[in-house]
This record gives C-alpha cells, sequence and structure tokens, in this order.
C-alpha cells in the first residue's frame, strides 16, 4: 500500500484471525453470554477500562443475575453498587431502563435497533455493540478506542472530520459473520496495540493497511487534546467526624440533578470562605485542619479538591444533614470514597487495626 486507500475487504478476515490468537476471550461477560449481559457490560465499559470493570460487573451480576431483580431493585442500592466506578447517570440510566424493560418488554432486551436505541444511556456504539456481540448482528461501533483504529488507518487527520465519516468507514469494514467476534475484536486492537501512546504496529493485523502507519502519522493522529485547555475547578469538602463515634460522618444527599447526582456528599464549597462561614453560621465547634487534597478527573474538567477535617468537640445537629456511618454501603463518589478510605486507616492505626 502506497497512502492508498486499505482494502477494506480484506481487512475483518485480518482482525478476526488476530482476534483468535491475540484477543481478550475470558471476560467475565462473555460466558453464558446473553443479552442482558452485554448491556450491562457495554454501559459499564463506557469510558472506562476493562480492569477497572471487572470487579463492579461481577458483583452487579451476582446481586441482579437477570432483568427482573434488576428492575425490582431500588436506584439507591444500583448507585451503592456504583460506588467508584464514576459517570453515575449511567447506573440511574440501568435503573430508568430496567423499568421499561419491565413495563413494556416483559422482562426481555430488545433486538432491533429502533428500541435499543431508545433506551436510556445508549448511543449508536453501545447498541452496536449489543446488537453485534448479543445477537451477532452486522452493526458498527465507534467507541473511543475503535475511533482511534479508525482514524489512523484511513488516516483522518484533524477534528473537522466529523463522526459521519468514521461511521461511514466503520461500517464499511464490517464482516457478514461473526461480527459478534469483529465488534469485541476491533475494541480489542485498539486497546491492545493501537494505543493512545506507543502503539505496537509491529502486532498489528492491519499494519499493511494502515495508512497512517505507511505515512509516519501514528504520533500525529488522532490529534492530542490540548491539556492547557482542560477546565479546572476548585472544590472544597469538610469532614465532621462525630464527637463520640469517630466513624459517623455528617451527609447530605446530593440533589437529583447535577454532579454526583443522588450521592450522599459531604458539606462542599467551591470558595474557602464558604467552608469557613458554614463553620460559623452551624456553631461547629473544633478545628479546622487540612486532611488531604487531591485531584479528580470529571468528562469535562478536572477537580482540584481540599478537604479540611474537623473533629467535633460537642453534639451537632444540622437541617437536611445525617449522620452516616463510614462503614456502612453507601452510594458515594470517588473523591468521597478516597477520603473515607484515608479516614478507615487513620481510625484503624489509632485504635490499633481493631473496630
Ligand atoms: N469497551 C466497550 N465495550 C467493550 C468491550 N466489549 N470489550 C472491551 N472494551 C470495551
Amino acid at each position: 500500500m502506497n497512502g492508498k486507500e486499505p482494502n477494506k475487504g480484506s481487512l475483518s478476515k485480518k482482525v478476526l484471525s488476530w482476534h483468535k490468537l491475540n484477543g481478550r476471550h475470558n471476560l467475565p461477560w462473555q460466558k453464558n453470554i446473553n443479552p442482558y449481559k452485554v448491556w450491562i457490560s457495554e454501559i459499564m465499559l463506557q469510558q472506562t477500562q476493562v480492569s477497572t470493570v471487572l470487579p463492579y460487573f461481577k458483583l452487579f451480576i451476582k446481586k441482579y443475575p437477570n432483568i427482573k431483580s434488576l428492575a425490582n431493585a431500588k436506584l439507591e442500592d444500583i448507585l451503592e453498587l456504583w460506588t467508584g466506578l464514576g459517570y453515575y447517570r449511567r447506573a440511574e440510566n440501568i435503573y430508568k431502563t430496567a423499568q421499561i424493560l419491565k413495563e413494556n418488554y416483559q422482562f426481555k432486551f430488545p433486538k432491533n435497533y429502533e428500541d435499543i436505541i431508545n433506551l436510556p444511556g445508549i448511543g449508536k456504539s453501545t447498541a452496536g455493540a449489543i446488537l453485534s456481540i448479543a445477537y451477532k448482528k452486522k452493526y458498527p461501533i465507534l467507541d473511543g478506542n475503535v475511533k482511534r483504529v479508525i482514524k489512523r488507518l484511513f488516516a483522518i487527520q484533524g477534528s473537522a472530520n466529523n463522526d459521519s465519516n468514521l461511521w461511514t468507514l466503520s461500517e464499511s469494514i464490517l464482516p457478514n459473520k461473526n461480527n459478534d467476534i469483529f465488534s469485541q475484536a476491533m475494541m480489542d486492537v485498539g486497546s491492545l496495540v493501537c494505543t493512545i501512546n506507543n502503539p505496537t504496529c509491529s502486532m498489528c493485523p492491519l499494519i499493511k493497511d494502515c495508512k497512517s502507519y505507511k505515512l509516519k502519522l501514528t504520533k500525529i493522529i488522532p490529534e492530542k487534546k490540548k491539556s492547557n485547555l482542560i477546565k479546572k475547578k476548585k472544590i472544597y469538602l469538610l469532614l465532621i467526624q462525630d464527637y463520640k463515634k469517630d466513624n459517623f460522618i455528617l451527609m447530605k444527599k446530593n440533589n437529583k440533578e447535577g454532579l454526583w447526582a443522588n450521592l450522599w456528599n459531604l458539606p462542599s464549597f467551591s470558595l474557602k470562605k464558604e467552608l469557613n462561614n458554614f463553620v460559623l453560621k452551624n456553631k461547629i465547634k473544633g478545628k479546622v485542619k487540612v486532611f488531604k487534597n487531591f485531584s479528580h478527573n470529571l468528562t469535562h474538567y478536572k477537580l482540584d479538591i481540599s478537604v479540611f477535617h474537623i473533629k467535633l468537640s460537642n453534639k451537632l445537629i444540622i437541617k437536611n444533614y445525617n449522620w452516616k456511618n463510614i462503614y456502612d454501603k453507601i452510594a458515594i463518589s470517588k473523591p468521597i470514597l478516597i477520603t473515607f478510605e484515608k479516614l478507615i486507616k487513620e481510625i484503624e492505626n489509632a485504635n490499633g487495626n481493631v473496630r
């Protein structure tokens, strides 16, 4: 190939044979496969790596082995299971979808594109993944990994190229059978070989077809996002520890909308001044100390988090706030989980590791 278009017809064969030897075969959602498991795994895998998803998926399927058990679950319980996985809107969409499957589909996952794409939290790529992996239908996918493979394979440069072109290309290389394996294989090529940095082109089944490889463009395709364009936000969290019981913390349940909707949260402020005012206004007695500083990436911005700590010296009641036991299973965000993990270590160290 001389920087010409790849020969689309032979691509899928190469990808399929590569997958036989080099793809991922023992993932838990590939065993005793059914549309329910494929759906849950594909939602969990949205913007999340396989290694992160594994323990969550196993727990989820153990607790909710089928659509019926899930449809009878409370949102609160699903959110609790999601703690630390991020993008909590996904858990809410799973809950909503389960209700729709109960009301309209007799607890059966639908089989056609129109029905599937209309379910909450399912976009075009997830629909394609479900239709191909669960039902072996000929549908394209274009998640982050596959998008990178397609862009490199066809040397698509610049962000001006909209996704509709990429969808057409993704569709153009589909095989006529083995679409379940092909989808998985393309995602595996993307995450195992055609990585963002230092792709291992020598191991790639598409090396002879890859226009970027031929033209030495793999470093600049896809275009890197400029890191100085990533927006930053600051938040201040207040970890108020009960005056008697070290493991009881003052928390408030977030609203139904916005960041970390419906999750339990610490008192949270965007300015340090607001935190100080909260302490004064509620006559909170105890020394305010720095507890932990860390950052947390969200989809559109980076959060700089400063956690301050107060060990109360007397009883405190604040309207709309509850005392929660950090050892209880409650739905919390990753930053709160990180904060609690540190607190638990400190408590256990102080107590000589006895609870
Ligand atoms: N990302 C999205 N779906 C995936 C899958 N089935 N396997 C690996 N990574 C994925």
